[in-house]
């Protein structure tokens, strides 16, 4: 299958690489921005000679960002291309127009590597919802603020100092703000959501926080008190309509999330019949989420052509009727007058309270996250 690549980055390069002497696949142009002499005459620098070769069947995505990524792949789509990216700012950003698109012109649009890098969510969420009423979706789904809650949980050490290292190993990039402060997770959130319940959400809708104010101190004082914490998403089907968060939390040490080193992922579906089944692996880097893109093209060489669900109903994110306790660390204690259930290291603990209600009080706050319920129930009811 002729392809177009636009993008020559980590990913980028990561197909490029993985193709070379694979005689079923011909990249026959890389759209880039600088001169790159190793793509000879592939090397295009507009939208232009990709649109307008009817030999290229397929355009793959790895550019990153919302434009001018949206532009070119609607402009794939409308040229009757199939489109494979890893891009989940731009699909959690226009996920309506996009798989509308790609719906109107009969092609395949795929996002496999956008959530998980290397493991392959989307695709087997797709074969649950088969089969099955898809009750949940959770997990952690960004590595960098694993890698830095997972070396804080077990060596003590501050956050400035292992966010460093993060930097220095590549985990995390020069501004970590869509990490840390957990936009980035919510981008995927977005799309487990979406397709696991046939839904539309809106970004912006989804309350999150980040983990940019935990201390080494409130780590040491979840230590003690046998909890982890982690940065979760999570999803449920819901009487109104879908819940969905995007939060630290705080889970029991023998919770298999508090197991997850380092900047792995492990992400978890559950269905009504299926149970839970869960997903374990490297959720970005080169050659594992490049192995994805790839895997998405196969699938439309094997006749793929849809995207994961055919439903997207517009939805409101409800998360109303989810009540959780939090643990809180603040400098101002009154708006949290008569909900508080006890101590707990620096901070204090919630009694369950609406999700809604604790991200209204979030912006006076030095760091949350949510408790586990059966913690709660054990040492603070
Ligand atoms: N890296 C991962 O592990 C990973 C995992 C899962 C998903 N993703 C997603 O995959 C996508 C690509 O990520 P990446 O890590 O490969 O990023 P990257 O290393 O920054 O590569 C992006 C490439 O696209 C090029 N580019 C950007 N805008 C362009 C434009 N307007 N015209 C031409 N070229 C342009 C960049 O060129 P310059 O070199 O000139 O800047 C760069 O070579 C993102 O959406 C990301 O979220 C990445």
């Amino acid at each position: 299958m002729k392809i177009a690549l636009l993008g020559f980055g980590t990913v980028g390069g990561g197909v490029w690489e993985l193709l070379q002497g694979n005689p079923d696949w011909d990249i026959a142009w890389v759209l880039t921005r600088r001169t790159r002499p190793e793509l000879g005459s592939r090397a295009v620098f507009t939208m232009e000679p990709i649109l307008a070769d009817p030999e290229v069947e397929l355009v793959v995505e790895v550019l990153g960002g919302i434009r001018p990524a949206f532009d070119y792949v609607a402009a794939a789509l409308q040229a009757g291309k199939h489109v494979v990216t890893a891009n989940k700012a731009l699909m959690a950003a226009h996920y309506d127009e996009l798989t509308a698109l790609a719906r109107q012109n009969g092609v395949a649009l795929r996002c496999t590597g956008a959530v998980g890098g290397g493991i392959p969510f989307l695709t087997a969420l797709e074969r649950v919802r088969r089969l099955d009423r898809v009750r949940s979706v959770s997990g952690i789904v960004n590595g960098t603020t694993n890698y830095i809650l997972d070396r804080m949980t077990r060596e003590g050490s501050g956050f400035d100092a292992v966010l460093a290292d993060a930097q220095a190993l590549g985990y995390a990039e020069a501004d970590p703000s869509a990490d840390l402060d957990g936009l980035d997770v919510r981008r995927k959130l977005v799309l487990m959501a979406n397709v696991a319940f046939g839904v539309s959400l809106r970004e912006e809708e989804i309350p999150m926080a980040g983990i940019r104010g935990v201390t080494a101190e409130d780590i040491a004082a979840f230590r003690q008190a046998g909890l982890v914490c982690r940065m979760l998403a999570t999803a449920s089907r819901e009487e109104g309509g879908v819940s969905a968060v995007a939060e630290p939390a705080l889970v029991p040490d023998s919770a298999p999330e508090a197991a997850v080193p380092l900047n792995c992922n492990r992400i978890t579906v559950t269905g009504e019949r299926l149970g839970e089944q869960a997903f374990f692996g490297q959720g970005a880097g080169r050659y594992p989420t490049a192995m994805n893109v790839l895997q998405d093209c196969m699938d439309i060489a094997s006749g793929c052509r849809s995207f994961y669900t055919e439903r997207a109903l517009p939805c409101p994110v409800d998360n109303d009727t989810l009540r959780r306790p939090y643990y809180v660390r603040t400098g101002d204690e009154k708006p949290f007058a008569g909900l508080i259930a006890g101590r707990l290291g620096p901070g204090f603990v919630t009694r369950p309270m609406a999700v809604p209600e604790l991200h209204r009080r979030i912006p006076g706050c030095r760091f949350t996250a949510a408790v586990d319920n059966a913690f709660f129930a054990q040492h603070f009811a």
